[in-house]
């Protein structure tokens, strides 16, 4: 079996689009995911990712950014604001996490901050699970690890979620309940659906916290890696500050342009199912696999420019290229999520985007709170993470 890395743009589209290719990073990571929508093939996924979907229209994410986040928005910054100062990490997280929660069909019944804590910290050690390739840990360790963590989020939040929807359903069934009263969420979807996809509990518990883990740990990060980029970038354009507030298109290029620079996977992974011609003309036999290079292959010269390894909002490009490159996957696994957190550009010449997206919300929310680095106390990168991930980013308003 041999295995090809791709480091260039064009090639790794190309993979992404290759019908004998199935995903392959996962296997190291089943505790928490397998049998999950990421890892599915064939008919298994297009019938459940169809499913999902119909959760994650663009309908859904206008209701979700102009009813839920800007309150949501307001709730978290607007103390902290008021306090005068206050911590981009766990500020974004509180953000994000209740909106994934109620995307996943996650209840949070005391719905106070330390709840919110907890069940981030949760996701959080979902993620370690799904990226167990990467793990440097002993993968035993790890996994148990994992289980333990599955059981007590089970308990706490999982379990109390899946009966309430049970229940609901039911009543549904037996005319008791109205479609307006099922909750437009994962986990219901999956409750409707048990039958038809023939999904035992512990499919549904997985699919779920892998959701929580897709949507949170992703998200928060992403929104400290723009926080960063946007003030590197008011370093040396101190005017372009006002600017971003008051200018959609722009702000959101500094959210595609950090999100270019930092995908949240450094690589995707793919093993051929069936003989496999790649672009640049490698031949793959069953059973090979290919590496996607995406760190790379999102700072590819020839597409983003010969400073393409620079944090630059202003930068030209393609225009079958999204200004985020390859972050948010391609192909049949493409993120769901998407455009909830990346929003929808406009065309480059007419007018506002439609729809900004959840990490150029929360920026926008910070900067017009003027919220500036704190000269006193310095991010610092989280020390367990190889590459750049930020632990504290604590700002000033
Ligand atoms: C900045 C934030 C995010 C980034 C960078 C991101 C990135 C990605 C990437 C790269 C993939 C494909 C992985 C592969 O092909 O191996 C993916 C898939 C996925 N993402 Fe996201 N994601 C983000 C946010 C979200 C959110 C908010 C949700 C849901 C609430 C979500 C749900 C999913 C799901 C369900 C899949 C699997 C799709 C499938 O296999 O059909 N993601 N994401």
């Amino acid at each position: 079996m041999t295995e090809t890395t791709l480091t260039r743009f064009d090639d790794v589209r190309d993979a992404y689009r290759q019908k004998g290719l199935k995903q392959a990073l996962y296997d190291a990571a089943g505790v928490i995911m397998a049998d999950t929508l990421l890892t599915l093939w064939g008919d298994d996924h297009r019938r459940r990712r169809r499913l999902e979907n119909r959760l994650f229209r663009r309908q859904t994410f206008e209701h979700y950014e102009r009813d839920l986040l800007p309150r949501a928005v307001d709730e978290v910054l607007g103390p902290a604001a008021a306090e005068g100062r206050g911590d981009v990490v766990p500020l974004a997280r509180r953000i994000v996490v209740n909106l994934t929660a109620t995307a996943a069909g996650v209840d949070r019944p005391e719905g106070t901050p330390a709840e919110t804590d907890r069940l981030f910290s949760y996701a959080v050690k979902f993620s370690e699970g799904a990226t167990a390739v990467h793990s440097t840990r002993d993968p035993e360790e790890l996994r148990a690890e994992v289980a333990d963590a599955l059981e007590r989020w089970d308990e706490e939040f999982f379990a109390p979620s899946l009966d309430r929807r049970t229940e609901l359903f039911s009543r549904f069934v037996a005319g008791e309940a109205t479609e307006e009263d099922l909750p437009k969420d994962v986990l219901t979807v999956l409750v409707r659906n048990q039958d038809s996809l023939d999904l035992p509990r512990d499919v549904v518990r997985r699919e779920v916290a892998f959701y929580m883990l897709a949507g949170m740990h992703s998200t928060g990060a992403a929104t400290t890696h723009a926080v960063h980029g946007a003030f590197g970038w008011f370093d040396d354009h101190p005017e372009d500050r006002e600017r971003m507030v008051g200018d959609p298109v722009f702000l959101q290029h500094c959210v595609h342009e950090s999100m270019r620079l930092h995908p949240a996977s450094p690589v995707a992974r793919r093993e051929a199912v069936e003989p496999v011609t790649l672009r640049g003309g490698t031949e793959m036999a069953v059973g090979d696999t290919v590496v996607m290079d995406l760190w790379s292959a999102n700072r590819d010269t020839d597409v983003f420019g010969a400073d393409a390894d620079r944090f630059n909002p202003r930068r030209a490009i393609r225009d079958d290229v999204p200004r985020w490159g390859h972050t948010f996957g391609g192909g049949r696994h493409a993120c769901i999520g998407m455009e909830l957190d990346g929003g929808v550009p406009a065309d480059e010449v007419a007018g506002s985007p439609l729809l900004l997206g959840t990490v150029a919300l929360i920026l926008r929310g910070l900067l017009v709170r003027g919220a500036q680095r704190d000269p006193d106390d310095p991010p610092q990168q989280d020390p367990n993470i190889t590459r750049v991930w930020w632990g504290r980013y604590p700002v000033l308003f």
